[in-house]
């Protein structure tokens, strides 16, 4: 079978680099990989945590669905979606509320975080703190179990979250799955080199440090945030070490590994800073140029974009929809026109053809017995008349009509109040509860 691989991209902000580098470019490198079914999706309930103005996370959600496809991501390949189109997932995300232990979501790094600094400032630990920051990780669970992914691709940050998917994954199955499990436990996965593209200042680049280099903006913008790289005082001529550069590391994360591997040398050798700049700005806004132009034209058409989008979320829901059906069915949220309340109990799968009777004759008249599963008598009937007779109490037994008691240690079935059948004097309490079971168990099938 096919791998799932899942990741979200919350949407509060515009991609810079980093995002695109760290996040983008692999997944989309990876949806192109004949083993692997994509899902690609805009967190947009996860971007109303963090941020309360509406208009940025509309332009958000539009850069961010236009970076993605701008980067060459083939929606017809991948299933390309916003999570706010798939009602199932909110949905989803309460049934999984509901076994989540609190415990395990109170240890949630995001709101450990946030109590810590309340803490720290001396306020109550829970100010500010909305149930939303609270119940990310289930959230999150749900975008993640809806769709069985195996991957997720994510910041290591997030592998946390992945892991408390599979915690919640886990106690869903166990209290419902009845032998089946509902959710594939997913995995966390981490691209080593790149998750960490450094930023201007050579910290992690990260919109919080003001320390990005932006994405598709113009060349000349491009080249300005190049120029502010911070580099040490060598001059020009001086060898340069180029691995405790990151001004190298930006350039390794674009390059092919021989221009790398030159860049390399030529800084040992001595090549300038401002040259070495000048090559990077080459590097990316060659390499930017294409997807730059393919972003602006998708964002001056909007509507296009919408289409895709709704195209994505008729894809997932097609998944999603008949998926939560079953899960609804396995919490008890059924149809009353499906089955009698407490059917099941009554049809445990194992009942299937539990077991067997047969009808005979001998001296007495017509007859019919019940083996179990075992092959063993466990309920004889009285000798009727003639052969209708007995089938229409045989019938009666299967239909769950005749009346079930025990008589110290045998079985009766009851018609009318007249024993019509029933078991040799058998050799405990327990071996009548079976066949008192079994009994019934052969009415429900
Ligand atoms: N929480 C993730 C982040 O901020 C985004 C996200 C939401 C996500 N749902 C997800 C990532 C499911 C992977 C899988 O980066």
């Amino acid at each position: 079978m096919k791998k799932r691989v899942l990741t979200g991209i919350t949407t509060t902000g515009t991609p810079h680099l980093g995002n695109y580098a760290g996040a983008i470019r692999p997944a989309i490198e990876a949806s192109r990989s004949a083993d692997v079914e994509s899902f690609y999706f805009l967190a947009d309930y996860h971007a109303l945590i963090k941020c309360d103005d509406p208009a940025r996370i509309q332009q958000s959600r539009l850069e961010i669905a236009a970076t993605w496809l701008a980067g060459g991501l083939d929606p017809d390949e991948a299933t390309f979606y916003r999570q706010s189109d798939i009602p199932e997932i909110p949905e989803l995300c309460w049934l999984l509320t509901c076994v989540a232990a609190k415990g395990l979501l109170n240890r949630a790094h995001a709101y450990k975080a946030a109590v810590d600094q309340n803490n720290e400032a001396g306020d109550d630990p829970d100010a500010g703190v909305t149930m939303g920051l609270y119940s990310y990780p289930v959230l999150m669970a749900a975008d993640i179990l809806m769709f069985n992914a195996n991957l997720v691709p994510v910041g290591r940050d997030q592998v946390q979250h992945v892991e408390m998917a599979r915690d919640i994954g886990q106690r869903f199955n166990h209290l419902f799955g009845r032998g089946r499990d509902f959710f594939a436990m997913p995995e966390a996965q981490i691209a080593e080199e790149v998750a960490t593209l450094p930023g201007l200042d050579g910290r992690k680049m990260s919109k919080s440090y003001n320390n990005t280099i932006p994405l598709f903006s113009s060349s000349k913008e491009l080249k300005a945030a190049i120029a502010r790289i911070v580099t040490d005082s060598r001059l020009p001529g001086e060898p340069k070490d180029a691995d405790d550069s990151h001004l190298f590391t930006l350039y390794k994360a674009f390059a092919p590994a021989e221009q790398t591997a030159q860049m390399h040398a030529d800084l040992a050798a001595g090549l300038a800073w401002g040259e070495a700049k000048q090559r990077l700005f080459e590097l990316l806004d060659s390499q930017l140029e294409q997807p730059r132009e393919r972003y602006h034209e998708l964002l001056a058409r909007p509507q296009d974009l919408e289409d895709i989008l709704q195209a994505g979320a008729v894809k997932a829901r097609a998944i999603a929809t008949p998926f939560l059906a079953e899960l609804r069915d396995a919490v008890g949220l059924r149809s009353f026109s499906q089955a009698a309340p407490g059917s099941e109990k009554k049809k445990p799968k194992k009942a299937k053809k539990s077991c067997r009777v047969v009808s005979f004759r001998d001296d007495s008249g017509f007859r019919f017995r019940v083996l179990n599963a075992a092959g063993e008598d466990i309920l004889l009937s009285v000798a009727f008349a003639d052969g209708r007779a007995a089938g229409q109490v045989l019938k009666a037994l299967q239909a769950g009509e005749l009346e079930l008691r025990q008589e110290r240690l045998q079985v009766q079935a009851l018609q009318a109040g007249e024993v019509v059948a029933q078991s040799d004097s058998l050799a405990d309490e327990a071996a009548c509860q079976g066949v008192l079971q079994t009994l019934q168990d052969l009415a429900a099938e």
